[in-house]
């Protein structure tokens, strides 16, 4: 499928970004997308016209537009769960009527929607307290999908929040819930058990963790807890009233699940109104994905600069840089999104894929990793694209001379990424420090930037809450095209589920030294050690 790309790569993976400016200066123009208020640069790469032509050529091949239509209207594309991917509806609960398994979907995502509503607006208010009184503080108890979004969310609009406290507890180390819980009223917090199934391991255990302590500290559950589900079943089992479940349904996956119930912490800290609008963003995209013509489509251009990057060249991770300490998150919620989405080695049909997966994502906020790891993304021998976002304008007027400088970082780094410094200037630069002869060409050696390495901006005036809704839209078309130019399923997870058979299997090996016959020579050797250690 990259065959005819891949007879490009030689020549164009290593072209001069910087001359592909010198040749044409509207580059910036040219390789660029605007929607609404968002501009995503792409012309510091190596995309040439001709290349971008042949990527968009790969998104016709594989019939991006088809499974794209598929998605939106409820056609089964998760093939090896057989589901729909319906994420898009819950932004849009007030579209034309749509059809899943022979009933509308949206008149139930209505009701959800304004149940959601009516509770944040009464918890907010303090209508409804806890024994304490109003609630003060919120702990959504969640892990992978169930967490990343909202937590991610939530740190995002920080601006925003003016309802109670939102703490996230995910991680199954006690750690994690003790030092939450260590420092809120369990008389006046609001415990949120949000999990699809309501079966995974880490967050059943948190949950009757949490539940203890409401109990223990006086508190009372039946008042305090809420679901986010699509089991009424296993609400019911743990003891939640049904009024105190909000469902979804199973054609909402897990990594695109904050839309809808899964968002409730986010809307109870910002409120109703800037979670409608954090909707409408997501919404805005998805009507410019569905409508703009590929080369101005942003979700697509925006996976074709990946899929050049990754299948075409060959650079096999790439680093999401967000200048917006905020965004913080945002590196970690789109590892899941991405690589649970396209990390797969089989094709859609079973057969063995002929190409890389997905690459590997991975970031941190500027400026910190500027003095990390960017040594090695400005001088190291592998290529790492950089994706960096930012936003004109920050929240803090009077902080304003931060922002510039948040801004002329993230704009610095990319044009250092391109330009690089050559043998020669750095000679100059040694020289004018006084160096001579041998000595001036070894230290010069050491201040060569190779340059010419790629990067993308994602550009936008505010991280309001309906331009957040517009980034995470953006991303999550990104990956679903991807996935299908890849021609795989981005919609299971199969592959996470070896580890939490084999953890279920160990867990009684931790107690008892016979039985572990069966494991290997390491894995019995760190049990022994555990065994002989634990307290
Ligand atoms: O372990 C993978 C996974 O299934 C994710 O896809 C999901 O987001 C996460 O676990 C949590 O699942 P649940 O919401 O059912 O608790």
């Amino acid at each position: 499928m990259f065959k005819d790309l891949k007879s490009l790569r030689s020549q164009q993976c290593g072209e001069s970004i910087s001359e592909l400016f010198e040749d044409d200066p509207n580059r910036a123009d040219m390789f660029s997308v605007r929607f609404e208020t968002l501009l995503f640069d792409y012309s510091k790469t190596q995309i040439t016209a001709a290349v971008r032509a042949g990527l968009i050529e790969l998104c016709n091949r594989q019939n991006v537009a088809g499974r794209r239509e598929a998605m939106f209207e409820g056609g089964k594309v998760n093939e090896t769960e057989q589901r729909a991917v319906l994420h898009t509806a819950l932004r849009d609960p007030d579209g034309p009527e749509l059809i899943v398994d022979g009933e509308d979907i949206r008149a139930p995502l209505r009701a959800t929607l304004g149940r959601m509503e009516r509770l944040a607006r009464r918890v907010r208010s303090g209508e409804l307290a806890g024994p304490g009184g109003p609630f003060t503080d919120v702990v959504n108890i969640g892990i992978g999908g169930s967490d990343l979004g909202p937590v991610m969310a939530a740190l995002a609009l920080a601006p925003y929040h003016d309802g109670p406290r939102c703490h996230f507890v995910s991680n199954v180390d006690g750690a994690h819930i003790h030092d939450i819980l260590q420092r809120i009223d369990p008389k006046t917090t609001l415990v949120i058990v949000a999990s699809k199934t309501f079966t995974t391991v880490e967050t059943m255990t948190n949950a009757a963790t949490a539940r203890r302590w409401v109990e223990s500290g006086g508190g009372k559950p039946a008042r305090q807890f809420l679901a986010l589900s699509t089991s009424e079943e296993e609400t019911a089992a743990f003891g939640i009233p049904r009024e105190h479940v909000f469902g979804f349904e199973d054609w909402v996956g897990g990594r695109y699940s904050v839309w809808g119930p899964i968002g409730l912490s986010l809307m109870l800290a910002v409120g109703p109104d800037h979670f409608q609008a954090f909707l409408a963003g997501g919404k805005s995209m998805d009507t410019h994905f569905r409508t703009a013509p590929w080369k101005q489509t942003m979700p697509v251009m925006l996976a074709l600069t990946g899929v050049w990057h990754n299948q075409v060249c060959g650079y096999p991770t790439r680093a999401v840089l967000p200048y917006d300490q905020r965004l913080r998150r945002l590196p970690a919620y789109l590892q899941q999104l991405e690589m649970e989405s396209n990390g797969k080695s089989v094709a859609m049909d079973g057969s063995p894929l002929p190409h890389l997966s997905g690459p590997v994502v991975w970031g941190e906020p500027g400026t910190n990793g500027q003095h990390a790891f960017y040594q090695l993304l400005h001088q190291g021998t592998s290529v790492v694209p950089a994706e960096f976002l930012v936003a004109a304008n920050g929240h803090e007027p009077e902080l304003e001379q931060h922002h510039r400088l948040l801004v002329v970082n993230c704009l610095a780094q990319s044009e250092a990424l391109m330009r690089g410094r050559s043998l020669d200037d750095a000679c100059a630069l040694m020289r004018a420090a006084g160096y001579t002869g041998t000595e001036l060409e070894r230290q010069a050696r050491h201040r060569v930037f190779p340059g010419n390495r790629p990067s993308t901006t994602l550009i936008y005036p505010q991280l309001t809450p309906y331009v957040l809704g517009q980034i995470i839209a953006l991303y999550e078309h990104r990956v679903f095209v991807e996935g299908v130019i890849l021609g795989i399923n981005s919609f299971d997870q199969w592959g996470v589920e070896l580890g939490k058979e084999l953890a279920n299997s160990l867990l009684p090996l931790l107690s008892r030294a016979n039985g572990d016959a069966e494991k290997d020579g390491s894995t019995r050797a760190l049990l022994d050690f555990v065994r002989k250690f634990k307290a």
